[in-house]
């Protein structure tokens, strides 16, 4: 999709030739004289046009105007939400008008957050999985004019609303492909291929390397699976080298079957998306390319398939990490953590000014937050209050919760330094708190998306989380510097 930013007034608006004119406005008095402001204040004045965020009237051929069609969408107060909510009803109302060019016209200026909302909104109105399609349904919207009147300012939220979609919408493409279409090798492809860009440069490490570096951990996740393993490192430079990195981690598990301790067969499709931090961390450097902050970022993606033949990882057994820390696999169907834990400590080299992992981690982290916020933990309060700024500004919010030691109880082992189960209660927590015994050489934050990353029944999908949080997390890092 091709977004472009434009400052014109409510007059030229009604000149630009257009399929759809979408008017985003509130309940104010309109007095201008031109053809868009006689018409809102009109269908305001009779009562036409309810002041609630949603809400919308649909004309054809107005006269005065451009554009074919013409939605007065109403956003209520304005917020992000509001907005959103206008431009998802606004574009599912021109359904099947074949509009190929629309304009986003806002009448009065927007914060910058509903700015970014309203790219975001007509992303997710119009996006069309395609990968495995053999007749995809093409995207009727093609250009869409964001006009603000006088909004120069706006231009850099712009801008970064445009990356932003892009990342969201390439790591929603990775995140919905089946296992078959993104095995690790495929994943790493796409990482290869984002290497492309200026500024990024992409390293897949196979079992050789990851053997000889000791990652016992990660290699006894994926000894159950034909595919082999990927270890991929991405590199975005935007700032000199002098300066330490943020380093992101995604969990890349491209099936997740449970392993020997497997998972009942309802709804088992879904472990497809448990690389969806994988695909959020491909996402945010498909942003990085686009925007080109002045930061350096690092990209690790330990990724394998979690499943079962005659050398799988057995219940009991106990794996030396790159750590050198031992752990008894006590249930093979917690895997994430034993992934993560050696891309942890492989962070360490970069000297990183905080690590982030990014995981579908489990299933109680659905049951605590489900869907709205993804589970925030970390130690460190400057990074705790960053991150849940960085999820409140972009519409991508989470929640921070517990790290207290007592939660670690559960993971005392006979036979091993740690096992890699507690109890079934806290297990958001405990996972976290096993993760937190593999970063203590820097700052870190660990984002449980399980429950954000996807949705499941008739809307199954990926939703492109966390990108836009972690995006807006290291922008304000850059700007910061
Ligand atoms: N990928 C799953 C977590 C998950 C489950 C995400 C359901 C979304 C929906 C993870 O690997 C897993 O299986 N976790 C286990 C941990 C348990 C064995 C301690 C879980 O949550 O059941
Ligand atoms: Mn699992
Ligand atoms: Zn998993």
């Amino acid at each position: 999709m091709n977004f472009e930013f434009k400052t014109f007034g409510l007059a030229s608006a009604a000149n630009e030739k257009c399929d759809v004119l979408i008017v985003l406005c509130n309940e104010n008095k309109k007095t201008g004289k031109d053809p868009i402001s006689e018409l809102l204040a009109s269908a305001l004045n009779a009562g036409d046009l309810a002041s609630k965020p949603g809400k919308f009237l649909v004309t054809y051929r107005p006269s005065g105007i451009a554009s074919k069609h013409l939605v007065m969408a109403c956003i209520g107060e304005g917020s992000p939400k509001d907005v959103k909510q206008a431009i998802s009803a606004s574009i599912s109302a021109i359904k099947g008008k074949s509009a190929k060019k629309i304009c986003l016209c806002f009448v009065d200026y927007p914060n910058a957050d509903a700015l970014a909302s309203a790219l975001m909104a007509v992303s997710e109105a119009t996006y069309v999985y395609v990968t495995t399609k053999t007749k995809p349904e093409a995207r009727e919207i093609q250009r869409v004019l964001i006009n603000v009147p006088g909004g120069l300012k706006l231009k850099p939220t712009f801008d970064q609303a445009v990356a932003t979609v892009a990342g969201v919408e390439f790591a929603k493409e990775w995140a919905n492909r089946p296992a078959n279409y993104a095995t690790p090798t495929l994943l790493a492809g796409a990482a290869k291929a984002l290497a492309k860009f200026p500024g990024i440069k992409c390293d897949v490490l196979g079992p050789k390397e990851v053997a000889s570096l000791g990652m016992g951990s990660f290699m006894a996740v994926s000894q159950g699976s034909e595919e082999p393993l990927r270890f991929i490192v991405l590199h975005y430079n935007g700032a000199p080298k002098t300066q330490a990195p943020t380093v992101l981690i995604g969990k890349g598990i491209t099936f997740d079957s449970g392993g020997i301790s497997i998972k009942p067969a309802g709804e088992m499709d879904e472990m497809k998306f448990d690389m969806c931090g994988a695909a959020s961390v491909l996402g945010v450097f498909r942003s990085l390319a686009e925007l080109k902050p002045v930061i350096n970022v690092v990209g690790l993606i330990p990724s394998c398939e979690n499943l079962i033949n005659g050398r799988a990882v057995k219940p009991g057994d106990v794996v030396t990490s790159m750590s050198g820390q031992t752990i008894e696999i006590l249930n093979t169907d917690a895997e994430g953590r034993l992934v993560l834990c050696d891309a942890l400590t492989y962070a360490e080299r970069f000297k990183p000014r905080a690590v982030i992992d990014i995981a579908t981690l489990t299933g109680a982290c659905v049951v605590a937050l489900g869907g709205v916020r993804s589970g925030l933990f970390s130690p460190d309060e400057a990074l705790v209050s960053d991150l849940l700024a960085a999820g409140e500004r972009s519409s991508d919010l989470s929640w921070r919760m517990p790290l207290d030691d007592d939660y670690a109880d559960g993971l005392k082992s006979n036979f091993a330094d740690v096992a890699n189960v507690g109890g079934r209660a806290g297990g958001a927590v405990t996972a976290a708190k096993f993760l937190q015994r593999f970063a203590a050489k820097f700052p870190w934050a660990h984002l449980d998306i399980a429950g954000t990353a996807w949705k499941s029944g008739p809307a199954k999908g990926a939703t492109g989380r966390p990108v836009p949080l972690l995006l807006s997390y290291l922008i304000a890092l850059a700007k910061a510097k």
